[in-house]
């Protein structure tokens, strides 16, 4: 096993993918004192149809796993001070059925209290509408709990923001087709550089790929981290309309993983999406004969608005639950966001077992986002052997015997439907 890091500050460093694990690894790097840092991305970010990218993430604290529990107190802290300008505390509620309970939310509660901290429990509609003058979930057999300092933040904006940072830090960025990696380079058993859709390779004497739900086509990774892609909807609000939802919380519902956030101030866009399984393609990979699940690489995945069916009911029924007063508006666009899923939910921040020169980062599991303002500090400790041992095995490069194919349910925290691979005339149409 090799697991090295850098052997010095000075050799060039190529990122693969401009979104949060890209560009917060690339700032931390120049903060601490690497000249030669490159990131490569098909588009300049916010990259269009990333999974870092959009109007809106959620941005909470309850977590059942103590690690990113923590890491998200400290995160929150971030988004307060650094980024502003692109957090709303619009408070968060999680809902879920009473009969049946939910595991995730007693685990996260236990948690926060092992933190010193309670999850503020809303016990009738009553309790709910009052926090949130205008609600109008319908809470039957519902129980609802959450956080009136969670909220959401500007996706789009704050990776701009930190695209910015990252730049005027002296990070270079090479996008379009030089940008495009078509594949990694090898000397022997070492990762040297990439080759690139257009001109010559780029060398590389680290090369880190945070590529997300396209990682597996450019190392065999499909094993431990595979893509799914999410539904999204977003509607288009009036003022009036959207000055009725403008104390509302962001919403998920546990049982479906349906969830809502309030209108876009400015803009007032209503946007619904599912925290679920979602859907596989099948895709050649690279250096392989296998299919993996994964996006297009050669065009934008955001463009055509094409969802599923039953991807597009499950919005229209969320809405219906959530907001019914505007399920029945028009779409005013729709899309997949394709997340890169792992056994356990767990991220993988790792050097590559095998080959030489090659970190990954990697395998956000739909939850990484929130974590900006301090995921590049943790994943630099990883990529300089800095980090706890309890950190770095749960980020560890799974081997394929330790992981079962097929199994990547995320942490607990997702709702509705197994996972479903497109049709081939599905997949025609992303
Ligand atoms: C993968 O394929 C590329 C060409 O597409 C080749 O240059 C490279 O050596 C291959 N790598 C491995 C590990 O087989
Ligand atoms: C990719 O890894 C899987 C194990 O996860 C293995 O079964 C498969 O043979 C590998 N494919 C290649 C081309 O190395
Ligand atoms: C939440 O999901 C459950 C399970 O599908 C459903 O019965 C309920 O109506 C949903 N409620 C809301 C408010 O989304």
């Amino acid at each position: 096993m090799s697991r090295q890091g850098p052997r010095s500050k000075n050799e060039p460093i190529v990122i693969i993918g401009a979104g949060v694990f890209g560009l917060s690894t690339a700032l931390e790097l120049k903060t601490r004192g690497y000249s030669q840092v490159t990131i490569l991305d098909r588009y300049l970010p916010p990259v269009p149809d990333g999974s870092s990218v959009d109007i809106s993430r959620i941005i909470r604290v309850e977590y059942a796993d103590p690690l990113y529990a923590k890491m998200a107190r400290e995160s929150h802290k971030g988004w307060l001070r650094g980024y502003k300008d692109h957090y709303h505390e619009s408070g968060f509620v999680m809902l879920f059925d009473k009969a049946k309970g939910n595991e995730y939310v007693q685990k996260s509660r236990e948690v926060s209290r092992a933190l010193g901290q309670e999850i503020t429990e809303y016990p009738n509609r009553d309790a709910l509408a009052c926090a949130y003058p205008g609600i109008q979930v319908n809470f039957e057999g519902l129980e609802a709990l959450g956080n009136p300092h969670g909220g959401w933040a500007d996706a789009a904006g704050a990776i701009r923001q930190l695209s910015a940072q990252c730049s005027e830090a002296g990070v270079s960025f090479l996008t379009g087709p030089r940008g495009r990696v078509t594949s990694l380079r090898y000397k022997d058993k070492r990762v040297v550089g990439v080759n690139v859709a257009e001109g010559s390779p780029i060398p590389a004497s680290q090369v880190i790929l945070s590529t997300g739900a396209w990682s597996n086509t450019l190392v065999n990774l499909s094993h431990t981290s595979s893509a799914s892609g999410q539904p999204v909807g977003f509607i288009q609000l009036t003022d009036g309309e959207a000055k009725q939802l403008e104390k509302m919380p962001v919403i998920i519902n546990l049982s479906t993983g349906i969830f809502c956030f309030p209108p876009t101030p400015g803009t007032k866009i209503l946007k619904v999406a599912r925290h679920g399984y979602g859907y596989a393609t099948r895709m050649k990979a690279e250096n392989t004969s296998d299919l993996v699940s994964s996006p297009k690489r050669d065009s934008n995945n955001a463009e055509n608005a094409y969802l599923p069916e039953d991807a597009d009911a499950a919005l229209r029924e969320g809405l219906r639950q959530l907001v019914p007063q505007f399920a029945n508006h028009p779409w005013m666009t729709r899309r997949l966001c394709w997340y890169s899923d792992t056994p356990e939910g767990d991220f993988v921040i790792d050097h590559h077992p095998e080959i030489d020169g090659l970190f990954l980062a990697t395998g956000g599991a739909g939850h990484a986002f929130k974590f900006l303002p301090v995921l590049g500090q943790y994943i630099l400790d990883c990529f300089e052997n800095k980090a706890s041992d309890d950190i770095r095995r749960k980020w560890r490069f799974r081997s394929p015997v330790e992981s079962s194919p097929g199994l990547k349910k995320g942490d607990g925290s997702r709702g509705g439907p197994p996972l479903r691979v497109l049709s081939a005339q599905e997949q025609a149409k992303l």
